[in-house]
């Protein structure tokens, strides 16, 4: 988006300013006579006689157009057309050819001149080729500035779009949790302890968003679990675990279409365990995404310290205990050692 607005602004700035024109010749003479037919009908005119000065003016003032002598001493016109091009591909050209060097004209319009013109000059037809290929200049950066402002106004509705979309997980999350008197709240409680350790870590602002979006939706995927289940007092049989399992990786395929990958791996992947023992878990260490490294303790503390079915809410300093004692099993180390620290400044 910034990039997006730094080449607005120079176009802009390109299609503001007076339009500066170079005119390159080896003969003195004929520079002048155009230089004074140009500069007379508004332009500013720069003048060069050689290839080494065309090039020193591009990088040092902005050129609308260059009016290139096809045959000078050193560099020719036509060696110098492609340098141009590539390195100012907003610079219009004309080239100016003996009328016995046509074919070599319509060669270099191959190559991207704008247009050609014959010596002698005359000069009514260098005015118009000239206001031609200006007309041709503008349009061609008005169609981009056009063409940056609808990419940039698609992003900013596609952003509302999802967030839109998001906010309406975000609201059906609450919902389940809210009919649910053991996980009234929980989401947005694991958001906060995750968003302490993505801080705590430096992470990016980018990815303390996609972390909060994760850690938001995380169990979205428990709209697929049967409440029973979900509640049930006693031990889990292995079938029951199996099932409740299944929220991480419906709950990925129900975001997966609104959000980047990332999230998607996150919500995915949040039951993982560090050693990679947990259930079908097929990547481990650090292979899981680091956000869904930090959402498996910020999960794991809430979870404790609430009350469960089959068990009271632990204390914080039990749950605390349990972290550290899972580190390097269930959790990541560092994680857990970011995480003490985050404990430590909340219990001062
Ligand atoms: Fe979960």
């Amino acid at each position: 988006m910034k990039q997006a607005n730094a080449n607005e602004k120079s176009i802009e700035r390109m299609l503001d300013q007076r339009e500066t024109l170079l005119i390159v010749d080896d003969e003195a003479a004929i520079r002048r006579v155009l230089y004074q037919k140009l500069s007379r009908e508004g332009y500013q005119c720069e003048e060069a006689d050689a290839a080494e000065q065309v090039l020193n003016t591009l990088a040092t003032s902005p050129i609308a157009l260059v009016i290139l002598d096809i045959k000078m001493p050193g560099k020719s016109g036509i060696e110098l057309l492609p340098e141009i091009k590539s390195g100012y591909p907003d610079t219009a050209v004309i080239m100016a050819t003996a009328v016995t060097d046509i074919n070599v004209a319509i060669q270099c319009l191959k190559q991207g001149a704008d247009d050609y013109l014959c010596k002698p000059f005359n000069l009514e037809e260098v005015s118009l080729a000239v206001q031609r290929a200006l007309e041709k200049r503008r349009l061609k950066l008005e169609i981009r500035e056009y063409q940056q402002f609808l990419e940039e106004k698609v992003e900013e509705q596609t952003g509302e779009i999802r967030k839109i979309f998001l906010g309406a997980i975000e609201a059906l999350v609450s919902a389940l949790e809210a009919k649910d008197k053991y996980t009234g709240g929980h989401s947005r409680r694991v958001t906060e302890i995750a968003l302490a350790l993505g801080n705590e870590l430096g992470l990016s602002a980018q990815d303390m968003e996609d972390l909060r979006w994760g850690s938001l939706l995380h169990d979205v995927g428990k709209i697929a679990v049967d409440q029973l289940v979900q509640n049930k007092p006693d031990k889990l049989t292995r079938e029951e675990y199996e099932h409740i399992m299944i929220h991480a990786h419906v709950g990925a395929d129900i975001v997966r279409p609104l959000v980047n990958g990332k999230i998607a791996e996150m919500i995915e992947h949040h039951h993982d365990r560090y050693d990679g023992s947990g259930l079908h878990q097929v990547i481990a260490g650090n292979d899981i995404p680091l956000e869904a490294r930090i959402l498996a303790v910020a999960d794991a503390l809430d979870a404790m310290t609430s009350d469960r079915p089959y068990r009271p809410a632990m204390s914080i300093a039990e749950a605390i205990d349990e972290i550290k004692r899972c580190a390097g099993t269930q959790f990541d180390p560092d994680i857990v050692t970011a995480f003490l620290k985050t404990a430590k400044t909340a219990t001062k």
